[in-house]
């Protein structure tokens, strides 16, 4: 398998490889205790270079870091508001999300952009906070199926990456993950194939070079989201410009996870 590398003065650096599980709305409090138990049991090792991470919802992110504490599992939160605090009745802040013991954080899911008005300037000012409190940004980028058929997948995804990643230093990149998720993917069974998403990771490897330079984008992880399953997702992992994945649906279920995670 292809895999991209860095060379610095600690020798050769692989990318490391994160799959992400997003719940969206799903899970009480009782069952997702019951999946972090159940996932911790599965995954007390893992292989070689590559990461896990689950995304419940807020409600229940603190009992879940209870649970996974000290093993090989993060967690991860859905969204946060832009502000450090304030009167913004509903929201939830970077401080409070590390507070439940949240390592990462997905910024500008396209359910969020689509449905609650998220825009690349907003995904911007949230991928500011959460790297001022220290969170690991997921940021979402992805086209729609209108855009793909417009022929405008490589001018939304070049304004999203730029947009999103506006005033980040070569610094704050050392802990990005983009997710690209085309949004014709997203719970439709239609998953993009490997070659339409390495098609798409490449290019975004391609804009991050330009900007930050390669030593950047060749340690960056670019990971796929859109109907991954255990089915597809060693094809979408062989190709070199995927170095994960953010699984929606089949996050859900402990067996299906774990199948994805061990690839
Ligand atoms: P599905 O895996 O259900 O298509 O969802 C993908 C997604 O939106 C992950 O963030």
């Amino acid at each position: 398998m292809i895999r991209r590398f860095r060379i610095d003065e600690g020798g050769v650096h692989m990318i490391r490889t994160l799959i992400a599980g997003n719940w969206k709305m799903y899970k009480t409090i009782p069952e997702a205790v019951d999946f972090a138990e159940r996932l911790k049991e599965e995954l007390s090792t893992l292989p070689e270079g590559r990461d896990v991470a689950i995304a419940p919802t807020f409600t229940a992110l603190h009992a879940v870091s209870g649970i996974i504490g000290g093993s090989l599992i993060k967690l991860c939160a859905q969204n946060l508001h832009e502000a450090a605090e304030g009167a913004f009745t509903g929201e939830i802040s970077a401080a409070m999300i590390c507070d439940a013991g949240c390592s990462h954080v997905i910024i500008g899911h396209s359910e969020r952009r689509t449905l609650f008005g998220e825009t690349d300037a907003s995904v911007n000012r949230k991928m500011q906070s959460a790297l001022a409190a220290g969170l690991k940004p997921i940021m979402c980028i992805g086209e729609t199926l209108e855009q793909r058929e417009c022929g405008e997948t490589f001018s939304v995804i070049e304004r999203q990456v730029k947009a999103g990643l506006h005033d980040l230093g070569a610094g704050d990149m050392a802990v990005v993950t983009i997710a690209y998720e085309p949004v014709w993917a997203i719970g439709t069974g239609k998953t993009a194939t490997p070659e339409q998403a390495q098609e798409i990771h490449a290019f975004v490897r391609g804009i991050v070079t330009a900007v930050y330079g390669s030593d950047v984008a060749a340690t960056l992880p670019i990971i796929y989201g859109g109907s991954v399953n255990p089915g597809n997702i060693s094809a979408i992992m062989a190709q070199p410009d995927v170095n994960g994945a953010l699984v929606g649906g089949a996050s859900l279920d402990v067996d299906k996870f774990v199948k994805i995670v061990r690839y």
